[in-house]
Parts: C-alpha cells; sequence; structure tokens
C-alpha cells in the first residue's frame, strides 16, 4: 500500500499516515505561472495499491483539478487500484436540478474522478447519501459519528447525558440526528426553517420540547454559520439550557468564525476532514476532533479486502 498526499490536508494526511504507520509517498506538486498545475510522484508506484488523500475544500476547483491530475499521474504510472481518499466532497450540495437549466454537479465531479481513473471512493458524511450512487466504482460513505460518540461520552458525565436533546437544525438532517440520538437513548428535536414569503425573514419552528434541555446540534457541515446560529438563538428562545454543535465539515466561510464568536452557542466541534486556518485553531469556540484513526482503519480494511461496514457503528 502506499499513501500519497495532495496539498488541501496536509496535517491530516499525516495524521493517517501515522495511524498505518506508512510514510506518504513524496510528491511534487508545483504551478505554472498562468497556475496551471504540475504534479510528479517520485517514487515507483507500478502495481501498488495507492491510497491518495485529497478533501476537495475551498478552493474547491483547484482542489479538485489537483486530485484528477494527481490521479491521472497514477494511472500513468501503472498504479494497480487508485482510491481516492476525498474526506470532504465539495459540490456535494448540488445533488439535484433546483431548477430549470441547472447542473447537478455533484454528480459531474463523480464523473470526473471516475474517468480520470480512479477505482475507488473513501469519504466521509456525503451531504446526502445518495451521492454515493452517482458512482460507477466502489464508493465507502464512513460516518463520522462514532467520532462524535467518543467526544460526547468523553465530555459529558453519565449523569449529564440523561439532559441530552439532540436537534436537527433543518429537516434534512433528521435521518442523521436520530441515528445520533439513539446511541445515547435521547430525544430528538427538529428546526423547522421557514421564510413565508420572498423576501420576509426566515421563522423557526421547534418541534420538541427543549425547556430546560442541554441541546446538542447535529449537522454535516458548517459553512457561513448563519443555520446552525439562527437554530441556537431559536432553541435558546425556546428556553434551552446550552446549545453545543457537533459538524463533521467546517467549510466556514467568512463571517462563520465572528459569526460562532458572537453567538450563544457554547462551543462547536468540528472534524479535520477540511484543513482549518490560523483563525479557526485558535477560536475558543471551536475545537477539533480527528478522523484520522477512523480513515486509517477504513484504508487498512480496504487494503486488507476486510470488511468496512465494522466501522459504521
Ligand atoms: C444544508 O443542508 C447543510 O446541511 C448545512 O446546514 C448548510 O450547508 C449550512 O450552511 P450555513 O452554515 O451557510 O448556514
Amino acid at each position: 500500500m502506499k499513501l500519497i498526499s495532495g496539498s488541501s490536508n496536509a496535517e491530516l494526511s499525516k495524521a493517517i499516515a501515522d495511524v498505518l504507520d506508512v510514510p506518504l509517498t513524496s510528491v511534487d506538486i508545483n504551478r505554472f505561472r498562468d497556475q496551471e498545475i504540475f504534479v510528479r510522484i517520485n517514487e515507483n508506484v507500478r502495481g501498488e495499491d495507492i491510497f491518495l488523500i485529497q478533501p476537495t475544500s475551498a478552493p474547491a476547483n483547484d482542489h479538485l483539478m489537483e486530485l484528477l491530475i494527481l490521479i491521472d499521474a497514477l494511472v500513468r504510472a501503472s498504479a494497480q487500484r487508485i482510491t481516492a481518499v476525498v474526506p470532504y466532497y465539495g459540490y456535494a450540495r448540488q445533488d439535484r436540478k433546483t431548477g430549470g437549466r441547472t447542473p447537478i454537479s455533484a454528480k459531474l465531479v463523480a464523473n470526473l474522478i471516475s474517468k480520470a481513473g480512479a477505482h475507488r471512493v473513501l469519504t466521509i458524511d456525503l451531504h446526502a447519501g445518495q451521492i454515493q450512487g452517482f458512482f460507477d466504482i466502489p464508493t465507502d460513505n464512513l460516518f463520522g459519528q462514532p467520532v462524535f460518540v467518543d467526544d460526547i461520552k468523553d465530555n459529558y458525565s453519565k449523569k449529564d447525558r440523561q439532559n441530552l436533546l439532540f436537534v436537527s437544525p433543518d429537516t434534512g438532517g433528521v435521518v442523521r440526528t436520530r441515528s445520533l440520538a439513539k446511541r445515547f437513548n435521547a430525544d430528538i428535536a427538529i428546526v423547522d426553517k421557514r421564510r413565508p414569503k420572498a423576501g420576509e425573514s426566515e421563522v423557526m419552528n421547534i418541534i420538541g420540547e427543549v425547556e430546560g434541555r442541554d441541546c446538542i446540534l447535529y449537522d454535516d457541515i458548517i459553512d457561513s454559520g448563519g443555520t446552525l446560529c439562527n437554530a441556537a438563538n431559536a432553541l435558546m428562545d425556546q428556553g434551552a439550557n446550552s446549545v453545543t454543535a457537533y459538524i463533521t465539515h467546517g467549510v466556514l466561510s467568512d463571517p462563520a468564525v465572528e459569526r460562532i464568536t458572537g453567538s450563544i452557542l457554547r462551543e462547536v466541534v468540528i472534524t479535520d476532514t477540511i484543513a482549518q486556518p490560523e483563525k479557526v485553531k485558535t477560536c475558543e469556540k471551536i475545537r477539533e476532533v480527528s478522523v484520522a484513526t477512523l480513515l486509517g482503519e477504513a484504508i487498512r480494511r480496504i487494503a486488507n479486502d476486510e470488511s468496512v461496514s465494522k466501522l459504521f457503528g
């Protein structure tokens, strides 16, 4: 097995390499003056089982192109099998036509990765489970949930856990939230976001009893932070005792960090699927937990033809 890292999340790649005790294969990734990407794999990969780690986070187009070019280099270097390890799958939110003459970009990206020559894909918490079916190559969509379950156990005593209420910030996340709540035998609530008329501000209805409860908002993506901070306000308005958030992918576009800092959220826990700038790393309200062990174990199992479904617990 060989591990190769693109440039989008070197820290995560290094952590996965440490988990597996396999060194990262040396790669040069350079730019021509006009910003075209040029890569060179510096070791023989002929006949190798390759795991290429590259989340397609911002700048999404550059990171995606780099992934495709690295796959092409590996195909032409006669790698035996290439697994694209894409912990955060960019363009996932464009998973259906939202109107006339609009694209399904999540499908286009799946086509590009397959056409470039990847044999498998490994990812975490796809925005919509059905994106797995956009690929005609084996695709393992791991759940970040076990990492959060461990973190909640570490940070809440058994007694405190009895007061937890798991909250989906929109109706689309109910299945995900119910699954996490089940691990703690806890109830769920749902934030029902509605805009009565175009141009009128959003109304947040809470489905469920939140008074006096310690709420955990659970989502796959935090981007601008609007969904999360508004949901937190609505929960506190309904008498919640506290609101904390667990989010798999910290996209965190501006002004998310400022919003979180000024919000009533107690803490936002994200994973390291996306590399974060200093401003996120030093934000007192944001804490990162790692998916390196989860991904490392999945890679080990794929390489050894073992079951990956054991990791879904
Ligand atoms: C939407 O369906 C996603 O699950 C997230 O709730 C959304 O992408 C978050 O975006 P923002 O942080 O900009 O409100």
